[in-house]
């Protein structure tokens, strides 16, 4: 009998510890901030689905940059913005230098609205330097003017542009870009277009609810996306158009000024590294590290052909919607009669890197 009484006591005091622990365990939540920046509208409806995400459970502000006057009562700090000629906004630069020290001692994710996300972009314009473009290649120059901020979590999301809403200069500046992308634009004749990857979005979302919050990811995190989609057409006068289209990854474009592929396979960042290293090597090409991040690597190949050198501008990508995969793009800008070695060296680095099954075939 005494047994018994010893028994049940014990199995009390576990269930009493197990029912009561996590009300009095519980560490007191996270306090957040998530400040944003826009022009059009588009960066605080992903804000919002944000804080769903992250749960409205757990205290996090959302403001409008301007409305921020101390960081001071935040554990971590979302920093959102658009994207305006390749950088987020001149508002949130003033805010990262102003509170520089005290986002230094706090964990920061940075976030960006853009209209282009692949981060194996080149942009080429006449008379400029070819150069990185799109998603979180945007915040690298934010992230090394203050590089006492580490952020946890960055990310490049794709936005919205309602067309007929630019503003005068917008207005003229974006229908200029239309009429030079060499590569075309994407939005050309549609009133709304759209680029926003919801899949971003929402691994942001579990990256700051587990590396930040210590919560388990959302399993049915879709259940948000009402927060972005909308029923507006992409297109007043012409139905058969859409404000979204889901972009291919495997193009191949030869133009007279470009040559350009880009494809994705199984692998990794630093596989593939490897294997670009082996190509230039068999190739007699040399490679010249322009830019390398934890998510990307931007090289200068280097082909001398008869007595010049020939560059071909060749990026390596992780994107976190597509685990598992390397995106990649190989570009010439040089002209048609004077690029065959080069299509050649680029159908060489195909071969290689697309051998042992590692292609990944569609879309
Ligand atoms: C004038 C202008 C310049 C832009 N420049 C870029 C750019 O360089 N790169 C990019 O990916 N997106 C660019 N965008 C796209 C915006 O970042 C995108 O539409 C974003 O969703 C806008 O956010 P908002 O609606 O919160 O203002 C630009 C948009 C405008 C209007």
């Amino acid at each position: 009998m005494k047994q018994f009484v010893k028994i049940f006591y014990l199995i009390s005091v576990i269930v009493s510890l197990t029912l009561l622990c996590p009300l009095v365990c519980r560490a007191e939540a996270k306090k957040g901030l998530l400040v944003y920046d826009s022009i059009y509208g588009s960066t605080p409806e992903v804000a919002y689905w944000l804080k769903a995400i992250i749960g409205d459970e757990q205290p996090l502000d959302v403001k409008r940059v301007d409305q921020v006057i101390t960081v001071a009562p935040y554990d971590y700090v979302l920093i959102g913005s658009y994207s305006k000629w390749e950088k987020p906004s001149p508002r949130i630069y003033k805010f990262v230098e102003k509170y520089q020290s005290d986002l230094a001692k706090k964990q920061v994710c940075y976030f960006l609205t853009c209209g282009d996300w692949d981060e194996t972009m080149i942009l080429k314009v006449p008379g400029g330097t070819a150069h990185q473009i799109a998603g979180r290649n945007y915040l690298y120059e934010l992230m090394t003017k203050y590089p006492n901020i580490k952020p946890v979590v960055i990310a490049g999301f794709g936005g919205r542009q309602v067309t007929p809403a630019l503003q005068g200069a917008d207005a003229f500046m974006i229908w200029m870009l239309e009429k030079l992308a060499r590569e075309g634009a994407a939005w050309s004749g549609l009133d709304i277009y759209e680029s926003l990857v919801p899949e971003r979005v929402e691994v942001f979302g579990n990256d700051v609810r587990q590396k930040v919050l210590g919560l388990e990811p959302l399993a049915d995190v879709q259940k948000y996306r009402g927060f972005w989609q909308s029923a507006q057409p992409g297109s007043l006068t012409d139905p058969s158009k859409k404000k979204y289209t889901v972009r291919t990854y495997t193009v191949h474009t030869a133009t007279d000024k470009l040559f350009y592929s880009r494809f994705r396979i199984k692998s990794d960042l630093d596989g593939t590294i490897k294997m670009l290293a082996a190509w230039a090597q068999q190739n007699g090409v040399t490679l010249n590290e322009q830019r390398k991040t934890f998510f990307n690597v931007y090289y200068h190949a280097v082909k001398n052909v008869n007595g010049k050198d020939m560059t071909m501008h060749v990026v390596a990508a992780v994107m976190p919607d597509d685990p598992g995969a390397v995106h990649i793009s190989l570009r010439s800008y040089d002209k048609l009669d004077a690029r065959k070695p080069i299509e050649e060296a680029i159908g060489k680095a195909e071969q290689l890197l697309w051998a042992d099954g590692r292609k990944i075939e569609g879309r």
